[in-house]
């Protein structure tokens, strides 16, 4: 069994937080990242669900974001400062997403990334998301296509049972709290 050697904190994002968030937007996306209007929006959105994840000596590393609408809930953004990827944190604000969706009884997940984005592809396949085709020219900064990707019903036994399994691999590594 792998040692595990950190501790992660997620909390629901609030104002205070979007200052910070906006830097890792601009490490993240450039010059097309979010607005931090759009921020402020979405934590007064009653769809949305927006989380962050601090280290245990309290920096700000990543965040995430959903909507949900009737039985779907749409991922409308996850980043993981630079400095602080490939640690299992992209997972762990996945995760969160993921349980949140259990407990709200959403049964399908989707979300679009850009078709170049192996990162994201890689951490959204690895938790049971394919790909049901593209969004062309979906991006507006270099129109650039988007996989629009969803899970199968997350309550059914083949998403369950690979959630369920990597989720354990995942707490042998971090602490989520
Ligand atoms: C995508 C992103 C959130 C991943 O966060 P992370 O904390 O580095 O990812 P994790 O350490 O949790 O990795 C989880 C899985 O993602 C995949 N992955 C992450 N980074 C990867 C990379 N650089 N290359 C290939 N696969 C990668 C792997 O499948 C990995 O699983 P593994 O550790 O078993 O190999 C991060 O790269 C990021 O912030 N990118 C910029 C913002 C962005 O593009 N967001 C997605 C918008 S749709």
């Amino acid at each position: 069994m792998q040692t595990n050697f950190e501790t992660v904190i997620i909390n629901k994002m609030s104002t205070d937080d979007v200052d910070g968030v906006i830097k890792i937007e601009e490490s993240a996306y450039g010059d097309h990242h979010w607005s931090k209007e759009s921020f402020l929006n979405e934590i007064n959105n009653e769809l949305a669900r927006y989380y962050t994840l601090h280290t245990p000596n309290g920096e700000l590393a990543g965040y995430a974001g959903c909507w949900h609408i009737l039985d779907e809930a749409h991922i409308t953004t996850i980043a993981i400062a630079p400095n602080y990827r490939r640690k299992h944190y992209g997972q762990a604000l996945l995760k969160r997403i993921i349980d949140d969706c259990y407990k709200e009884k959403i049964k399908y997940i989707t979300l679009e990334v850009r078709v170049s984005n192996t990162a994201a592809i890689n951490l959204y396949s690895k938790y049971g998301f394919t790909s049901f085709g593209t969004r062309k020219k979906y991006y507006q900064n270099n129109n650039e296509d988007a996989l629009i990707m969803w899970t199968k019903n997350i309550f059914f036994d083949e998403f369950k049972n690979n959630y369920e399994n990597i989720i354990k691999t995942l707490e042998e590594k971090i602490t989520i709290k």
